[in-house]
């Protein structure tokens, strides 16, 4: 049998890293772990909680209630991946919306909120087998994963699909504003202080601006096949 590794997708914001880290799991049959929907789970708590909105971030506050944030994944065979619970609840449509994706970056700036979710990251990918994607899982969550792909495309062609996506789910947002948030997301992840998002030394570097995909799955499964069978 083939040897377990693990694979580190990082990058930029709707690069379509989640899309393809889907794809690569469910084809070598791993875990798929999606941390940014961990931030997300943790933002929609605070917003829940009242602790973040247009007013302000009441970062004191939300530290007090770290302990009683919980977050799981549960896969849902309809689907074909797992979906994020926080508290018990299934919170996978409410943490995709724009407003959720405005805070999200003040969520992740915290060094508190960072430790605790790096280390249910960690116990996640213990036992390898395991595709994550985020913008720290090369550099600090997995620092020895066997593949690391740091994905990007152009801020317009992101935008152009993040505002396809919402605006197949219904979602009201015009495209300046969805462009507007992907670079300011883009600023924030890497200017923060703790873990901002760099390229790994090791880290392939995959610029998906022009390809479909099927093409973008094809070329990383690829290389995915190579790096197993060169570890077994
Ligand atoms: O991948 P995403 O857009 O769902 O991530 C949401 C936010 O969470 C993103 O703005 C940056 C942050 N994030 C992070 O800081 N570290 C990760 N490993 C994953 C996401």
């Amino acid at each position: 049998m083939s040897e377990r590794i693990t694979i580190a997708i990082d990058g930029f914001s709707s690069t379509g890293k989640s899309t393809v880290a889907k794809q690569l799991a469910k084809a070598l049959e791993y875990i798929y772990v999606d941390s940014g929907a961990m931030y997300r789970a943790v933002t929609l708590f605070a917003m829940q909680k009242g602790l973040i909105s247009n007013d302000g971030f009441d970062k004191e506050n939300l530290l007090t209630y770290l302990n009683d944030i919980t977050i799981s994944f549960e896969y849902n065979p309809v689907k074909g991946f797992a979906e994020v619970y926080l508290n018990g609840i299934n919170v996978e449509a409410d943490i995709r919306t724009l407003e959720v994706s405005n805070f999200v970056s003040l969520i992740a700036e915290v060094s508190e909120v960072r430790k605790k979710l790096v280390e249910q990251q960690q116990q996640f990918g213990k036992n390898k087998g395991v595709v994550m994607d985020g913008r720290d899982i090369g550099t600090v969550v997995f620092p020895d994963a066997e593949l690391k792909i740091f994905m990007t495309a152009s801020a317009e062609t992101r935008a152009q699909r993040r505002y396809e996506e919402l605006k197949a789910k219904g979602e009201i947002a015009s495209f300046s504003s969805v462009l507007e948030n992907i670079q300011e997301r883009d600023f924030i992840d890497t200017n923060r202080d703790d873990s901002p998002l760099v390229q790994a030394d090791d880290a392939i570097l995959f610029d998906n601006s022009s390809l479909s995909i099927k093409q973008q799955f094809e070329a990383l499964l690829h290389l995915a096949s190579e790096v197993i069978s060169r570890t077994s």
